[in-house]
């Protein structure tokens, strides 16, 4: 789906059981590639607009798959953030196989302000969990307030806030965290806003525009 960009990648030899074995904290999310972010990917692969010249924050960047394409698709400069060291670690094996500089942070920033030096915010696959969305949601509003793009990829996690997101891509990836699988399921770009509701418009339909606007590529 993303021929462009090689990442190491989870395999039976691999042995990330050890990991787990010593009490390795988090799951290994960075040792796959999920459709939330690789469709974020293949959007600034294809579109290099979206990210050319601009300052861009993949937030929970796993793998660093999204942070990669915009650094190929000539964004100014990269920020991967993961709270997982082990994250930490596969961004930078990453970033140096794939040819691109990434700056890493471990720090978890989602109860701070935006941070400065950002043009786009890019949260690939974050929507999984109820008290990570709650956390997530909150911080993305502090971007939008400030003026700064937000886009999210997601095939449909249980937490996606979907009032806040408008379709603006749309995709077939293979799924690595839906049914095991990973067959190609439809993952969608969406660019993310404050609430509708706050500014008296009215309330935002998120599951019918998903269905009537997004862009099939
Ligand atoms: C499902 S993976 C998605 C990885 C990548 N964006 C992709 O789409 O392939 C979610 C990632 O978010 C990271 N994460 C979880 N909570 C976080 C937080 N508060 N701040 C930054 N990253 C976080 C996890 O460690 C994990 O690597």
């Amino acid at each position: 789906m993303v021929p462009e960009i090689r990442l190491h990648s989870a395999h039976p030899g691999s042995g990330l059981r050890r990991l787990a074995e010593q009490g390795g904290g988090a799951p290994p999310y960075w040792a796959y590639q999920w459709a939330g972010g690789t469709v974020l990917a293949r959007h600034f692969l294809d579109r290099p607009e979206t990210v050319r010249g601009k300052r861009v924050l993949d937030l929970g960047a796993g793998s660093g798959i999204v942070g990669i394409a915009a650094a190929l698709a000539g964004a100014s400069k990269v920020t991967g953030c993961d709270t997982d060291p082990h994250a930490i670690a596969a961004l930078g094996l990453n970033a140096a196989l794939n040819g691109v500089s990434i700056l890493a942070t471990g720090f978890d920033l989602l109860d701070g302000p935006p941070l400065p030096d950002v043009d786009l915010i890019a949260v690939g696959d974050l929507f999984y969990g109820k008290r990570l969305a709650a956390r997530v949601v909150p911080y993305l509003e502090r971007y939008r307030e400030a003026g700064i793009t937000v886009l999210v990829g997601d095939p449909g996690r249980a937490f996606l806030p979907l009032d806040r997101l408008v379709p603006v891509a749309d995709y077939a990836v293979p799924d690595f965290g839906g049914a095991g699988d990973k067959k190609a399921a439809r993952s969608t770009v969406f660019a993310f806003d404050i609430a509708q509701a706050d500014a008296g418009a009215p309330a935002f339909d998120g599951a019918r525009a998903r269905a009537s606007s997004a862009e099939t590529c």
